[in-house]
């Protein structure tokens, strides 16, 4: 494929999505799009790029972002913010809540679901700790797919084992054959609908007192993540958490966001409110 070709696809998926491919990243579009290939009668990675330049291609590009997405993910990922929201922020989030209000958490590019159902159980097990407080976990993607799987709750073998102690297993799923489903539970903590990061319209709205956006920043050039945490941003309590992956760092975007001494990948909005709530000064 010429490299006019290959820009024809990279600007039609970061149109859709945000993401930005690399130049060295042609075996991607090889390796991915043969099903939208096959569905539209397209001969090849050319022939593609041309149709995306013809008018009226806006649902062909949707699908070609969707087809090339990536959805890796497991429970419990990387560990730290799980560990961090258990042991320190939901406790100390749901004891400066008023009586009654839950506590919002938001899984943002969930894929299939994974990350809010660790959400679900670490909020279901910490309890206590929350004096009781309610906790509702929204889960979105862009994805309807993942979305629907999500939705479902039904996680093969291999995907319960990664990120999943097998007494956790047991106490928040139910084997069904081969696979696992969440149990009520977590059917009843979690919500999953979908949204585009960097289309404002289709976010949900305010407070949420945790945000987690990982793994999808390592995909965007700098003005779009800049602006996918600043949505994040609009949408945070005033002592509200946004959580990254463990590859991303925001230390070089402008945001109005300033990191959590006591956890790495953890940042407060940059006001004197979540400083003095997070560092009592
Ligand atoms: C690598 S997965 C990360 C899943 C999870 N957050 C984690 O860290 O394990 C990235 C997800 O982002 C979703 N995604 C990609 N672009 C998106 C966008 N513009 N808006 C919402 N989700 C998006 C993909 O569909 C995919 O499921």
């Amino acid at each position: 494929m010429t490299e006019a070709g290959f820009q024809d696809i990279a600007s039609a998926i970061q149109g859709v999505s945000g993401l930005a491919l690399q130049p060295g990243q042609g075996y991607l579009l090889a390796s991915r799009l043969g099903p939208v290939l096959r569905r539209h009668g397209l001969a090849d990675l050319p022939a593609l790029a041309q149709r995306l330049r013809a008018p009226g291609a806006a649902a062909l590009a949707r699908e070609v972002a969707l087809a090339t997405a990536t959805h890796e993910t497991s429970f419990f990922r990387d560990e730290i913010p799980f560990r961090h929201l258990a042991g320190e922020a939901l406790p100390r989030l749901a004891a400066a809540r008023p009586a009654g209000a839950a506590l919002r958490l938001w899984s943002a590019a969930c894929s299939s679901g994974q990350e809010a159902c660790s959400l679900a159980i670490i909020a279901a097990e910490q309890r206590a700790a929350l004096g009781g407080r309610a906790v509702a976990v929204l889960g979105t993607d862009l994805a309807p797919a993942m979305v629907a799987r999500a939705t479902a709750g039904l996680y093969s073998g291999f995907e319960i084992r990664r990120g999943l102690s097998e007494a956790r297993r047991d106490r928040w799923f139910t084997a069904e054959g081969e696979n696992w489903r969440a149990g009520p539970a977590l059917r009843a903590a979690c919500r999953f609908a979908t949204a585009n990061m960097v289309e404002e319209a289709s976010l949900p709205g305010p407070a949420f007192d945790v945000i987690l956006v990982r793994n999808l920043l390592i995909y965007l050039d700098t003005p779009t993540k800049e602006r996918v945490v600043e949505l994040c941003a609009r949408r945070l309590a005033p002592e509200g958490l946004l959580y990254v992956g463990a590859a991303e760092v925001l230390l070089s975007l402008r945001t109005r966001l300033a990191p959590l001494a006591t956890c790495h990948g953890a940042y407060r909005l940059d006001t004197p409110t979540a400083r003095a709530f997070w560092e009592g000064a």
